[in-house]
């Protein structure tokens, strides 16, 4: 039976043998920037007098290339960006979908079902849909996301419904929340896509019944070797009863466009839409799975100060 474990981003510490990724997965040709960019090039091109006449026409030169390369890897970030953000649609109508088949096959079968209930699932996915599309057609603008306190516990609960819509009947749903509300500071439709994003994985894990278990508690103590990143944290963690992944599946889950699933709609993008909201929350995740047996994955969230979550849980529109 193979084990993995692993840690995918900052962690300064190393807590039961989860290895250490590397920080950022590259997204863009890290070869051709050092093409590009690097300075030994410089030199040896200047030293065999090809076509440079002076030094500042070779500083000319590589600043256009250096402009070059930026770029080319803002154009790559932005691509991803925009994948990313159309494969966080297709959950979310994914879930409508669900919600309203399930309101026509029941009664058409004669089957009881809580209509009003559905209705407002299918609205709830909309309109976070809605905000999707807002956002890509803002792509070009910057500062186009607001970041405000959000209680995790009550975003988690107000999320169950679509989690279980989007793991289909066959598959229990449950949730384990910490006791104590705790406070993060981040985008909410970030949090909630990113997820969405998980549980439809552990979804695609289980070939037919299973359960997903989402879970928070709170971490006072994080061992960690640097005293700037210690301080609380508020874990959600999914897990799932799937077909688990082996090491080598773990070390890439995160990349972009990797996937193990191209054959049957795969775009590699969920984990890497996952990893762009840790990096912009200062958090981090740790994956833990055994091939046949199933997987956890934490998201490790900086808890804000009390006095700022005491400014209430705004929901933030972008
Ligand atoms: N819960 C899980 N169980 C098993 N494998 C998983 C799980 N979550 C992610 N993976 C693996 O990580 C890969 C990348 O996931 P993701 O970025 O969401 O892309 P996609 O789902 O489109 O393949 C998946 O193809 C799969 O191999
Ligand atoms: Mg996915």
């Amino acid at each position: 039976m193979q084990s993995a474990s692993f840690q995918t981003s900052p962690p300064l510490f190393v807590p039961n043998n989860l290895h250490r990724l590397p920080a950022a997965a590259p997204t863009h040709d890290p070869d051709l920037a050092t093409r590009i960019c690097s300075p030994v090039q410089k030199s040896e091109r200047a030293s065999r007098n090809e076509d440079w006449h002076s030094d500042l026409e070779i500083d000319r030169k590589f600043a256009d290339e250096n402009a070059q390369a930026r770029t080319i890897r803002q154009i790559e970030a932005s691509h991803l960006l925009s994948n990313g953000l159309a494969h966080d649609l297709n959950n979310l109508f994914q879930v409508a979908n669900t919600a309203l088949s399930l309101i026509e096959l029941r009664s058409k079968l004669g089957r009881e079902v809580d209509i009003p209930a559905l209705v407002e699932k299918a609205e709830l996915a909309l309109d976070r849909a809605k905000t999707v599309v807002r956002r890509l057609t803002l792509l070009p603008v910057q500062s186009y996301r607001t970041v405000a306190p959000l209680d995790v516990n009550s975003a988690v609960q107000t999320l169950y419904g679509l989690f279980a819509l989007l793991a289909g009947s066959a598959i229990d749903v449950r949730l384990d929340l910490a006791p104590s509300h705790a406070h993060i500071a981040c985008n909410r439709l970030d949090f909630e896509n990113a997820l969405l994003n998980i549980v439809a994985n552990a979804r695609n894990a289980i070939a037919h019944s299973g359960v997903i278990s989402v879970g928070t508690s709170v971490q006072h103590e994080i061992p960690v070797a640097s005293a700037s990143e210690a301080g609380r944290y508020v874990v959600v963690k999914i897990s799932d009863t799937g077909h688990g992944m082996t090491p080598e599946v773990a070390a890439h889950a995160f990349d972009p466009f990797y996937s193990t699933r191209a054959e049957s709609g795969g775009t590699g993008l969920g984990l890497a839409m996952v990893r762009r909201f840790l990096d912009e929350t200062g958090g981090w995740s740790a994956i833990e799975s055994t091939v046949g047996v199933g997987t956890s994955i934490s998201l490790f969230l900086p808890i804000l100060e009390d006095d700022l979550a005491d400014h209430g849980s705004a929901l933030a529109d972008l």
